[in-house]
């Protein structure tokens, strides 16, 4: 049991997202016990994700947005088939990133030319099928464009095509930068226009422009600042071309609070300048079509990651709950997935949910290796074997984001309830 000297020593954890409840003791999802859950369901490790979570976060998401607005699922997040399925009535697009991506989209029943497809590295054949289905590529260099217009002419189809465009600008305060200087994504803006021409020389169908330029960012006014910059943009390229897009996707970009501090993105802001914004549109692209992209917004706090506790033990004055998870299933919370700074995931036990906190304890995986640490000095209800722990946005890059046949472990179990 720790004393007030333990407590001092703990380590923050990051905020339990909103819509898990307690239920009897049991953390709870949709009005569903989780551990009572992996009794019926499976077993540990488990990945639930919640439909009525995904469909309350998408209701919330187009009420702030102005209606113009298309919104696209970016599968990269979390591919899991059927949570693709139910997402594909909520969305207006899936963006995929991979043949792979293409593959399970069309699995779920995406339409494909509800689909668009980025990526910095596409195989010929990968390009092949998505070209034919009739998926819209977003080209990513004027080779990629050779390639495609090459094969498109072979398989005697007029292919879909938009530029991704390389920004000059970045989305400030965000967790991964993908514009704003040298970069293997997307074509520099200032050779945007020349390229764009030799497309519509070429007869294929000239979609628009793709223009990402950074994720997880947590702050409204950057999220604005990069819109702004986006459409200002696009406006200017349009002017350079001669010819209006049909479809502009702005990027995405907005994050989720995993860590002590974080604060949920203001979407209410965000919607309200984006709207000021289309209600002011430069003349050549007012009848453009406008959407977003968005992966872990729409779906990484709608997602919990379940693990049992095998051992509890004692080190120099520590005490570790071992699990029979790991990082092979949530890398990102054990910090190797692109953090500089490791910091604990929301976190609590799950099987004694709403308890009082009691003791500090570090929660490892079955890995053997140090960096398999899921929560470090967190302050949690005493928990023994058998209790099962929940890691929290386990939504987004999860599953499919961890290496899970390290060290022969295997995957863990996925559902959607
Ligand atoms: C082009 C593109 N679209 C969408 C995303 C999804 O980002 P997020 O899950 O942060 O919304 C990414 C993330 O890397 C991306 O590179």
């Amino acid at each position: 049991m720790a004393g007030i000297d333990d407590t001092i020593k703990a380590k923050a954890t990051g905020p339990i997202p909103d819509g898990y409840a307690a239920c009897g003791g049991d953390l709870s999802v949709g009005g569903k016990s989780l551990p009572s859950l992996i009794e019926t369901e499976g077993d540990t490790p488990l990945f639930v994700y919640s439909r009525a979570m995904l469909t309350a976060r998408m209701a919330a998401l187009r009420a702030a947005m102005p209606p113009r607005l298309a919104i696209h699922y970016a599968m990269k997040a979390n591919p899991y088939p059927p949570l693709l399925a139910f997402m594909r009535p909520l969305v207006d697009g899936f963006d995929v990133a991979s043949g792979g991506e293409v593959e399970l989209a069309l699995a779920a029943g995406v339409d494909p030319s509800r689909i668009s497809f980025a990526g910095p590295g596409k195989r010929d054949r990968e390009l092949a099928v998505a070209i034919t289905r009739g998926v819209t590529i977003n080209l990513e260099s004027e080779g990629e464009a050779d390639r495609v217009l090459a094969i498109a002419a072979q398989a005697n189809v007029i292919p879909r095509l938009a530029v991704r465009v390389n920004p000059r600008f970045d989305l400030k305060g965000s967790g991964m930068k993908m514009g704003g200087g040298a970069r293997q994504f997307g074509v520099d803006a200032d050779r945007v226009p020349a390229l764009v021409q030799r497309i519509i020389k070429s007869g294929a169908d000239w979609r628009g422009f793709h223009i990402y330029a950074g994720s997880q960012a947590l702050s409204a006014d950057a999220i604005i600042a990069m819109q702004a910059e986006t459409i200002a943009l696009t406006a200017q390229l349009a002017e350079a071309i001669g010819a209006a897009p049909r479809h502009v996707n702005l990027g995405g970009g907005f994050g989720i609070p995993y860590f002590s501090g974080d604060v949920s993105i203001d979407i209410i802001a965000v919607g309200k300048a984006l709207q000021a914004e289309f209600d002011a549109l430069p003349p050549i692209i007012a009848q453009s079509e406008f959407c977003i992209e968005l992966g872990r917004y729409l779906v990484g706090e709608a997602g919990v990651y379940l693990t049992r506790i095998l051992d509890r033990k004692v080190s120099h004055g520590e005490t570790f709950l071992v699990t029979d998870g790991g990082l092979h299933h949530m890398l990102a919370a054990s910090g190797n997935f692109g953090t500089v700074i490791r910091r604990n995931y929301p976190v609590t036990i799950a099987s004694r949910f709403g308890a009082e906190p009691q003791e500090v304890v570090n929660i490892v995986g079955c890995l053997c290796t140090p960096l398999d640490l899921l929560s470090h000095a967190a302050y949690l209800p005493a928990a023994d074997v058998g209790d099962i722990v929940a890691i929290f946005c386990a939504g987004a890059y999860g599953a499919s984001a961890s290496p899970a046949q390290f060290l022969g472990q295997g995957s863990a179990q996925e559902i959607l309830v």
